[in-house]
């Protein structure tokens, strides 16, 4: 069976920071409980012209010039978001027509947060078996559309941003992808929650929006516990069916949603900070976006290098959570 790897890794972030400060404009909270409470310092805006296909392009033309590929050389884009640029088509036909991958399929994936290692599993899956050959996975998140900007509780916490990877055979001895684990819950739905917008709220009336229904609800107590519980014990059952403990990993990508979080997933885990990339300060958390965001820019910076372990975790709405594993 052929083995999947990352052929090619991009990203690309709009240039609009909205700082803490800015937030303090906007609604009652200061920049020092936003990042005591969450690590966060600032996180990018899209403008109103960009949809997530808009910003999904340059990601996937930097991780196809890294992968040294041509758009025609791709077989399937999976594009992973839970804020398409439109119900129909997916935003996978918008980013396919934006680079020109005329020969692809294409469609869109949403587990919310945790979208990358969704897609992750489902790329490899498609290359191991033979049926597709090169696998464009591109995962955007235009958070700054479906936040309640009124609500100082959920609207500190989000950013916009995209990230893209070309998964391909693995060449040259690699192992590439080692392993997926992704679960979900849907008896928690409730925890993050879009209500309108969707086909149980549809057409959207003037009233639900007065009541920020088109806009993202979340517990945010209920979500910080699950998730601390959820990130740790799929990333051991992961290690745990591929014979590996934690010492065997190089550098783990958690999700960025709070870094609160990420060190108390650390400290359960016993994996010391200087191998875990944080990028929660600067982005906030762009959904599924955080993880190959934060994945191009230490491949780019040289920090991840050939035979790095890779254990990359995520957890969001759904709920949905999973890990993946990879030797670089
Ligand atoms: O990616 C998807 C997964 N998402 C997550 O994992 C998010 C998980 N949750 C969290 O990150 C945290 O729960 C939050 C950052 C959302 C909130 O932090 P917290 O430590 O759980 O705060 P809290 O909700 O318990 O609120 C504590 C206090 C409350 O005031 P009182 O009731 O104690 O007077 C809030 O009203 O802080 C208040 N508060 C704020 N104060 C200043 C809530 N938001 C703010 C704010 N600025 N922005």
């Amino acid at each position: 069976m052929t083995r999947s790897a990352i052929l090619g890794t991009g990203s690309y972030v709009p240039e609009k920071v909205l700082t803490n400060a800015d937030l303090e404009k906007m609604v009652d909270t200061s920049d020092q409980w936003i990042r005591e409470r969450t690590g966060i310092r600032e996180r990018r805006v899209a403008g109103p012209e960009l949809a997530a296909s808009d910003l999904g392009v340059p990601a996937a033309r930097n991780a196809l010039e890294a992968a040294g590929m041509d758009p025609n050389d791709i077989d399937l884009i999976i594009f992973t978001t839970l804020t398409p640029d439109t119900m129909c088509p997916a935003a996978a036909c918008w980013l396919q027509a934006g680079i020109g991958a005329n020969k692809a399929a294409a469609f869109d994936l949403n587990a919310a947060c945790s979208g990358f290692i969704y897609g992750l599993q489902a790329a490899d899956a498609y290359v191991r078996s033979g049926l597709m050959r090169n696998v464009l996975l591109v995962s955007v998140d235009v958070m700054t559309r479906v936040i309640d900007w009124s609500d100082r509780g959920t609207c500190i916490l989000w950013g916009d941003g995209a990230g893209a990877v070309v998964l391909g055979a693995a060449r040259d001895g690699r192992k590439g992808v080692i392993d997926s684990l992704v679960r979900s819950d849907g008896r928690e739905a409730e925890l993050i929650y879009i209500a309108g917008s969707g086909s149980r709220l549809s057409p959207i009336t003037p009233q639900a929006v007065q009541n920020h229904d088109h806009t993202l609800k979340m517990k945010g107590q209920g979500t910080f516990k699950t998730a601390v519980r959820c990130f740790t014990d799929v990333c051991v059952e992961t290690l745990d069916r591929n014979g590996m403990k934690l010492s065997d990993v190089d550098v783990f990508i958690p999700h960025q949603a709070n870094l609160r979080i990420i060190e108390a997933v650390a400290k359960r885990l016993r994996l010391s900070m200087d191998r875990i990339i944080v990028t929660v300060d600067k982005y906030g958390n762009m959904s599924s976006a955080t993880i190959p965001v934060a994945l191009d820019e230490w491949v780019r910076e040289g920090r991840i290098r050939r035979g790095d372990h890779v254990l990359m975790a995520a957890f969001g709405g759904g709920l949905t959570w999973g890990a993946s594993l990879i030797e670089w």
